[in-house]
């Protein structure tokens, strides 16, 4: 199809909100539409989680009704379609030591042989977070990453401009780093490595090359864009993950007719080769949203990133702790996560998450309109204080073992990040 026509294709499928009856384009799909979290009903899919960060971020996960009371959790209206985006954010009010936030995970299940589309707005960027959008194995009565591993689709720390996308797998799982296949580096080949703690991570490129311009992969560039669509193709070949910018979705998969044949796009990142099952490494896996502060990545990392010389605290944790206008940007907004499954196999039921007793049917709107300013504080807030260069080289850690984690820091690569001097 002509550049132009896929452009007014997608525009004009686009404002049908990518409704499963919307017209076929001309391609073959096997995949049809089987779970769709958007609109109104976008939390009626999910359940809080409440626990104990498993990464010893400074954090408390909230429930769905503390979260709906508190700010956290809500709508934002786009005034244009007149639709519902769901918004998943922090406290960026009240100092507190563990900054309060959501973890929102599905109730159903996936497996190979789905293609999960996330349509994401908005996602947290500030010094101190460390947000994720991943899918995490749910079979009952294994330990993690044994339980069906692990897939980050969108995941960083403090201000980096690149996204990592990672499996994280028990043994028995290993990747082949062909180049040419996509556009990220890949850190590990073993799935495994660090016990399942580092995986293998591939980190996105700053930008990428698009029909009309370039996407940020991660950082205030993501936001400033308006986010991205992330397109997870999972198949007992492989798992190869896609970023287009929203206006560049395939007409195919806005239709809700993906056939991944056609997309004729360079993933950014692709898991694929003979060493791995990815029916069984990976498998029954839930969908998660979270935002946790510190802890093993983000923390670990504070002075060695240059976070501490940017803001001029000695530690992460003061840092969350004392000042919430920093955390008016660390939020979610997404307008809809749906998943496609090979010949409409039906999702399953998530078992492990406990449930959150207090599930809710509805939620406040909530308003991100003067967000900017908020930043502009924080930014204010942040040269006032800081005394150095933001050198933003990140080194990650190699983590040390956890006895029982089921998620877990990685990255013990260097992510090299851009060298922005504060003033
Ligand atoms: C609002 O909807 C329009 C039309 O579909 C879309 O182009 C735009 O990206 C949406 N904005 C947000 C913030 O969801
Ligand atoms: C959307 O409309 C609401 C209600 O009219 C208004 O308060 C809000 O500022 C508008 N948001 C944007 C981004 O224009
Ligand atoms: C994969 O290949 C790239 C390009 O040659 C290289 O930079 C990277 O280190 C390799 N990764 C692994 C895990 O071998
Ligand atoms: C942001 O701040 C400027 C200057 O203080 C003010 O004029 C403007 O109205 C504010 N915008 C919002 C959306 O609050
Ligand atoms: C940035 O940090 C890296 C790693 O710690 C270091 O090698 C480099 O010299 C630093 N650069 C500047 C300009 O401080
Ligand atoms: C980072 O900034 C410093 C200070 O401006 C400069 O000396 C250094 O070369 C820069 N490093 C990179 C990698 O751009």
């Amino acid at each position: 199809m002509p550049l132009t026509s896929m452009f007014y294709a997608a525009l004009i499928v686009a404002s049908l909100a990518l409704q499963s009856s919307a017209a076929p384009t001309t391609t073959s799909s096997k995949y049809s539409l089987v779970a769709d979290y958007s609109g109104s009903s976008f939390f009626n899919g999910f359940t809080a989680y409440t626990g104990a960060d498993p990464t010893n971020g400074n954090v408390d996960y909230r429930s769905m009704k503390y979260g709906a009371e508190h700010g956290l959790l809500g709508f934002v209206n786009n005034n244009s379609t007149n639709s519902l985006n769901a918004y998943i954010g922090v406290d960026y009010k009240n100092k507190m030591p563990n900054r309060d936030s959501m973890r929102l995970s599905s109730k159903q299940t996936f497996d190979a042989g789905t293609i999960t589309v996330m349509d994401v707005v908005h996602a947290p960027v500030a010094f101190g977070t460390w947000p994720a959008l991943w899918m995490l194995g749910d079979v009952p009565g294994a330990e993690w990453p044994s339980a069906g591993g692990e897939i980050d689709i969108l995941e960083w720390v403090h201000e980096t401009p690149f996204n990592a996308m990672t499996l994280h797998t028990g043994s028995g799982c290993s990747v082949q780093n062909s180049t040419s296949a996509f556009h990220g580096q890949l850190q590990h080949t073993n799935c495994n490595a660090g016990q399942g703690s580092d995986g293998c991570s591939i980190q996105a490129p700053k930008h990428l090359a698009t029909k009309t311009g370039t996407l940020a992969t991660a950082g205030k560039g993501f936001n400033d864009q308006g986010g991205a669509v992330f397109v997870v193709d999972w198949t007992a070949q492989g798992v190869s993950m896609y970023m287009f910018a929203r206006h560049n979705v395939p007409a195919d998969i806005v239709a809700g007719k993906p056939d991944p044949a056609s997309w004729n796009a360079v993933p950014v990142a692709k898991f694929s080769g003979a060493g791995c099952d990815y029916t069984t490494s990976l498998s029954d896996a839930v969908i998660i949203a979270d935002t946790t502060f510190c802890g093993q990545w983000a923390g670990d990392v504070w002075t060695s990133s240059g976070a501490a010389a940017a803001t001029g605290v000695k530690t992460c944790a003061e840092y969350v702790e004392n000042n919430p206008a920093a955390f008016s940007e660390a939020y979610f907004e997404i307008r809809s996560i749906r998943v496609f499954a090979d010949g409409g196999r039906k999702p399953g039921v998530a078992t492990k998450a406990k449930r959150d007793v207090n599930e809710l049917q509805s939620f406040p709107m909530i308003s991100v309109g003067d967000r900017h300013n908020c930043t502009d504080a924080a930014e204010g807030l942040r040269s006032g204080m800081a005394t150095g260069s933001y050198n933003a080289t990140v080194i990650g850690l190699r983590e040390s073992r956890r006895a029982h984690g089921h998620r877990s820091a990685h990255h013990h690569g260097t992510l090299t990040l851009s060298n922005h001097t504060t003033p």
